[in-house]
């Protein structure tokens, strides 16, 4: 009696497994897929921006203002780490914008002190945690305790209204 109990017992298990498998596959993520993430940004108007989840956290893909490109241009003395010698970008994206294409920012928006999410101020960003503040292409100011700018991720142009989202190779 005790065989055929654990007969039974074994033909239940397994037919749970395989019954349950399509459920459980369906919640195990798709790394391959997340190694790049396609995004629209001919959606984003002048001065609009939009929040991004990829790899476990979010991004801001924001289009600038021709004033927000302009205030970048001009020498910014009170920046910690003004070319981003420090800091996480591309290749790409070591000058004054971060960018690939002045107008578009991509940013992980973690601020880089303990990763507190930062957000969007007046075309800056600011740390609710404890009040770094960072520019308009997420350079960190000298007086906060973030020691480095925001961290650009590696992205690409796969036309005038996509970009495509990469893992970085650095
Ligand atoms: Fe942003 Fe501390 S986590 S300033």
């Amino acid at each position: 009696r005790g065989l055929l109990t654990g007969i039974v017992q074994g033909f239940s298990i397994t037919g749970i497994g395989f019954l349950s498998y399509p459920f459980i596959k369906a919640w195990i993520p798709k790394f391959e897929n997340d190694l790049s993430l396609e995004i629209r940004i001919d959606d984003l108007l002048p001065g609009q921006s939009k929040t991004v989840r990829w790899l476990g956290r979010n991004l801001f893909v924001l289009r600038r203002t021709q004033e927000e490109l302009g205030i970048l241009d001009q020498a910014e003395p009170e920046l910690k780490d003004p070319n981003s010698k420090e800091s996480k970008q591309p290749a790409f994206a070591l000058h004054q914008f971060r960018s690939f294409r002045p107008e578009l920012f991509v940013v992980y928006n973690n601020c880089t002190h303990l990763g507190c999410e930062v957000s969007r101020e007046k075309a800056k960003f600011k740390c609710p945690c404890h009040q770094s503040d960072y520019d308009g292409a997420g350079r960190v100011s000298t007086e906060a305790v973030a020691p480095t700018n925001l961290e650009v991720p590696e992205y690409q142009f796969i036309s005038g209204n996509r970009i495509r989202l990469v893992v970085s190779e650095v």
